[in-house]
């Protein structure tokens, strides 16, 4: 008997009340008769996927959802998750592994839409656009001297973490002829050559940089990277933009350096504790820009990514597999082997 592959769409997919359908998300890329799918009903990025909703399934679409062991332990036939994004920091990856299912992520589809987020807060963080909005809406337009934002013209940028989104950061501000210097453990000097960057110690990246823009994942070594000490090292006119994971900030201490204008803005589009609680002491700041983790959220990254999950798993229905599998070691392992055939076995497409 031959039947089409099983797959669900995280329920964060739907957890919005405007006007997206599945075709402007991008699922018509689907629709082609190789895949039954199925979008979960909406639920909030805080919670894990539920383990029933993935009885019976064979793939998993994941948006920011978290994925721990309990989530999949019971899926007897998940063999393939996709990660509609780049960040895995929510996904228990030990687990799929030890469950034989492989995990794929789509880097280079937000490359560009999270460079240009970045870029966004790098300006009206700077030009305190949020602030100027607020004014000039309310009536207090004498007030506007006090708002004078800072230049980025000729400045430096130091950047943390620079692989794709911080490369391409750092190709998109040329025209702003600015000073590159960027921080990684694992910077080579031909990488950063090939950047147009400068490899230095993160110190004195924070000591010498106008804009720190910081575009790296959440890793054991990233966690808390940036505390008072290190905010106590920037410049007071410097500003501060974190497209990578909110943890890597400590939070409490950047409140404290912006609130003392020891720095002199932030733009933020990750949080420690998302959703940001309303009562965050960073929204009582007029020196912030703040995002809910959207800043790189269009219609077109949002199809472009669902595009090239569509052709991974077509692909992976064919017998091969994605491009950038991020737990290769399942790959050995009897049961995603004996899974993988069992699905292969029954797909309806000729392979
Ligand atoms: C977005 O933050 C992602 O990791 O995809």
């Amino acid at each position: 008997m031959t039947r089409r592959m099983k797959l669900v769409a995280s329920g964060d997919y739907l957890h919005t009340t405007g006007p997206d359908s599945p075709a402007d998300l991008g699922f018509d890329a689907f629709r082609e008769g190789l895949f039954d799918l199925t979008l979960l009903p909406a639920a909030p990025q805080s919670e894990a996927v539920p383990a029933a909703a993935l009885d019976g399934v064979d793939g998993l679409v994941l948006l920011g959802q978290y994925l721990m062991e309990a989530s999949v332990a019971t899926a007897e036939r998940l063999v393939i998750v996709a990660r509609a994004g780049v960040g895995v920091d929510k996904i228990d990856i030990d687990a799929l592994t030890r469950l034989g299912i492989a995990l794929f992520n789509v880097p280079d589809a937000l490359t560009e839409g999270t460079a240009a987020g970045a870029l966004t807060l790098m300006l009206t963080a700077s030009r305190h656009v949020v602030a100027l909005d607020q004014l000039t809406r309310n009536g207090r337009w004498d007030d506007r001297q006090n708002h004078r934002g800072h230049e980025i013209y000729g400045k430096t940028l130091g950047v943390i973490g620079p692989g794709r989104i911080g490369a391409e950061l750092i190709r998109i501000v040329a025209p702003f002829r600015m000073r590159i210097l960027a921080y990684s453990p694992r910077l080579t000097p031909e990488r950063s050559a090939a950047l147009g960057a400068e490899a230095v110690p993160l110190d004195r990246l924070l000591a010498e940089s106008h804009f720190v823009a910081i575009c790296a994942p959440l890793t054991v070594e990233t966690r808390g990277m940036l505390g008072a000490r290190e905010f106590s090292l920037m410049r007071p006119d410097s500003v501060i933009v974190n497209v990578g994971r909110g943890p890597i900030i400590d939070q409490k201490a950047l409140v404290e350096a912006l609130g003392e204008k020891r720095i002199a803005a932030a733009g933020l589009d990750v949080f420690e504790a998302q959703p940001l609680p309303a009562a965050d002491p960073l929204a009582n700041l007029d020196n912030v820009v703040l995002s809910p983790h959207a800043i790189c959220d269009t219609y077109e990254l949002r199809r472009g990514v669902l595009a090239v999950i569509a052709r991974e798993l077509q692909g992976f229905a064919a017998g091969n597999l994605p491009s950038s599998i991020l737990n290769p070691a399942v790959l050995d392992t009897d049961l995603f082997r004996r899974k993988r055939a069992r699905l292969l076995g029954g797909l309806a497409t000729p392979r």
